[in-house]
């Protein structure tokens, strides 16, 4: 069976209600991205960051996977498909599918201070000062920040260099690691974007571009490769 692989961005969530990054009202809410999204910024407010958090959590609680989304679930019953997502959200989860590698964290999951091997779902949607982890110790977002290494990176290049097919979707591929995995894809494989705007490209190779919103071209895309598949 084929191997499909998707990387997924903010623009994949931004129909469910969950807004992007880098476009207008962009998610940072006027916050420095490193007031809320680095070591730094935590060490100096870590109830600024706590608040952050909490804030699109409660946001994320209340939303729901749109149609595209779904097309990758539906693209589960033909292909094997794995889903390699920048977003913190658990939409692709929600959804239905079933191998999800998240690189930039969790937002409803919490880790250690003392130990970011310690990791804990979060009940509900607030993470306090005060909860800690079994040693003690405070409990922070368990989101990989600027300035962090990205510990499933290593796990998504070798993903990436498996792919027979790899769907872009939703990403600005402005940050690194991330847009560098496209480069990891084999010489062989077909490269699809699927994304309105125009995602910052390696003009190393041929990629075809469906210039749509995830709800529409994810549809039409998996329309396309179950067909020619059959
Ligand atoms: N469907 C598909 N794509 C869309 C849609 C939509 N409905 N709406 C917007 N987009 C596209 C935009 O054109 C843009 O290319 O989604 C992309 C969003 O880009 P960013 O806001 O930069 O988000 P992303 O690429 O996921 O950011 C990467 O940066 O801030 C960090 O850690 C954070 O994971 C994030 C990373």
């Amino acid at each position: 069976m084929n191997k499909i692989v998707v990387l997924s961005g903010a623009g994949i969530s931004a129909e469910s209600g969950i807004p992007t990054f880098r476009g207008s009202g962009g998610l940072w809410e006027g916050h420095d991205i490193r007031e809320v999204a680095s070591p730094e910024g935590w060490r100096s407010n870590p109830q600024l960051v706590l608040d952050f958090y909490n804030k699109r959590r409660k946001n994320a609680r209340e939303v729901k996977p749109n149609p595209g989304h779904l097309a990758l679930v539906e693209l589960e019953q033909h292909f094997d498909v794995q889903i390699i997502t920048q977003n913190i959200d658990n939409l692709h989860e929600q959804a239905g599918s079933q191998n999800i590698l998240h690189l930039h964290g969790e937002l409803f999951k919490s880790q250690s201070t003392a130990d970011p091997n310690l990791v804990y779902e979060i009940d509900g949607w607030e993470l306090n000062w005060g909860d800690t982890c079994e040693r003690g110790s405070q409990l922070r977002p368990h989101i990989v920040w600027f300035g962090e290494m990205v510990p499933m990176i290593e796990p998504a290049m070798e993903m990436s260099s498996q792919a027979d097919v790899f769907i872009v979707v939703g990403t600005s591929l402005e940050v690194y690691p991330a847009a560098g995995l496209i480069e990891y894809v084999p010489p062989l494989a077909e490269i699809y974007i699927v994304d309105p705007g125009t995602p910052r490209l390696s003009p190393s190779r041929n990629i075809e571009f469906i210039s749509e919103k995830a709800s529409v071209g994810l549809p039409l895309l998996v329309e396309k490769l179950t067909k020619n598949n059959s």
